[in-house]
């Protein structure tokens, strides 16, 4: 841990340095030929005079004593009154955006809070395991292989497009301080996410133009990024708000095409097949990325249902007939899309799975998403092939993996698979 006598240190360092201060002496000699009126008014600042430096404080002062408060607080969000439980709303709330509590949302915040407790970086991860079996041409099939880029190159994109829609698109459009907390959390959590998939990439010596091109290069990864980028494209125009009944749908469009399909569909084949190769002891490194990735995603995904019920909740006009059919076929889309991208990374079984196992786990998949913002599941008697998978993400189990995750963070020790 950083103690007060290494930041003293490391003030004292930085005023070492100084050869350095003699080149910019050299460079500033030169700079005096070049006229510096157009910078700094009439004379250059290595000629201020004290009367100078006395104006220029002068004039702070002054322009300090006539700033309208008033005006100030006008331009920010909402009225400058103390802000009551009661005024907040999800959407198009006119109180203080600033005052972030009182909490009217509990779960939003205790998830900013949670997501905080499971904060990983890259890393941590050792990818020395990963780095020699890649190098060795017997060490992984060809089918292992194709799993390990398609997925790299799907996630690459598929998290930065995430992190853009949220500061982007939903930011402003979302009006509650205790969500736009956790909203920057997750923002910075896909930040990660991408620099994980990097680190991936960098340290298995990827062709990287190769990976980061594969969603406009590789149809079944194109496909599920243009589903996705259809629903940011209004919302991320600067002058688009919600307000009325039809914008207010489109925002909630967005939420189910980002939070129920793209992180709650589009991101499980992929999820299923890495984590089945940790568990058969290859690529532990980039399996471990990808669990702790999981574990974020699986808030996420929690985090954009609780968000689309409250809405619901408090503006039920917008849950029409035909906004439940339009949400309804938005999953099945987003269902058949990764199942197309599942029969494209596995052409034959592989690693204890294959695409039907697949189909009927991304079908058990899409039931769950429908049920959880209140729609009649679409798919009969379908089971999780891959209990193991819902070990990991189960909901009951967030707080037993925080703590775990917690100590683990502290110790650097790795995930253990069982
Ligand atoms: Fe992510
Ligand atoms: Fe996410």
């Amino acid at each position: 841990m950083l103690s007060w006598d290494e930041f003293n240190q490391d003030e004292a360092l930085d005023k070492k340095p100084e050869p350095k201060i003699e080149q910019k002496a050299e460079e500033s000699q030169t700079d005096q030929q070049v006229p510096l009126q157009e910078h700094t008014g009439t004379k250059g600042i290595s000629s201020l005079n004290t009367e100078d430096h006395s104006n220029q404080i002068q004039r702070a002062i002054t322009d300090l004593e006539s700033l309208d408060i008033s005006t100030g607080i006008d331009e920010l969000e909402g009225s400058a009154v103390r802000v009551k439980v009661d005024d907040k709303r999800m959407i198009n709330c006119r109180a203080d955006l600033n005052q972030l509590v009182p909490f009217k949302y509990d779960w939003a915040w205790q998830k900013y809070l949670d997501g905080c407790a499971n904060h990983w970086m890259p890393q941590e991860i050792n990818m020395n395991a990963d780095i020699a079996l890649w190098k060795d041409p017997k060490g992984l099939t060809e089918d292992e292989r194709l799993i390990v880029k398609r997925n790299l190159g799907f996630f690459s994109t598929a998290d930065s497009l995430v992190a853009n829609n949220l500061v982007l698109a939903i930011y402003r459009l979302v009006t509650n301080p205790e969500c736009r907390q956790y909203i920057l959390r997750q923002a910075f959590e896909e930040a990660i996410h991408t620099h994980a998939y990097q680190y991936c990439i960098e340290s298995l010596a990827m062709d990287e133009g190769e990976i980061f091109n594969m969603y406009h290069e590789i149809p079944s990864v194109a496909k599920k990024a243009s589903w996705g980028l259809k629903y940011t494209r209004s919302l991320s125009d600067p002058n688009f708000n919600t307000g009325t009944p039809e914008t207010d749908q489109e925002l909630l469009r967005n939420l189910i095409a980002f939070y129920c399909c793209l992180e709650g569909i589009f991101f499980y084949c992929g999820f299923t097949q890495i984590l089945s190769m940790g568990r058969r002891n290859k690529m532990t490194g980039t399996s471990e990325q990808f669990q702790y990735i999981l574990r974020d995603e699986s808030m996420h995904l929690n985090f954009g249902i609780d968000m689309i019920n409250q809405i619901k909740l408090e503006n039920p006009e917008l849950w029409t007939d035909q906004m439940k059919e339009q949400a309804t076929q938005m999953i099945l889309q987003a269902t058949q899309l990764e199942i197309e991208y599942a029969r494209d990374t596995m052409p034959r079984g592989v690693l204890g799975m294959n695409a039907a196992m697949m189909e009927e786990y991304l079908e058990f998949i899409a039931n769950r998403r429908l049920v959880q913002i209140g729609l009649p599941e679409q798919f009969e008697g379908v089971s999780n092939p891959f209990p193991w998978m819902s070990e990991i993400m189960d909901l009951r189990k967030e707080k037993n993996f925080f703590e775990t995750r917690v100590i683990e963070y502290q110790t650097g020790g790795a995930l253990s698979w069982d």
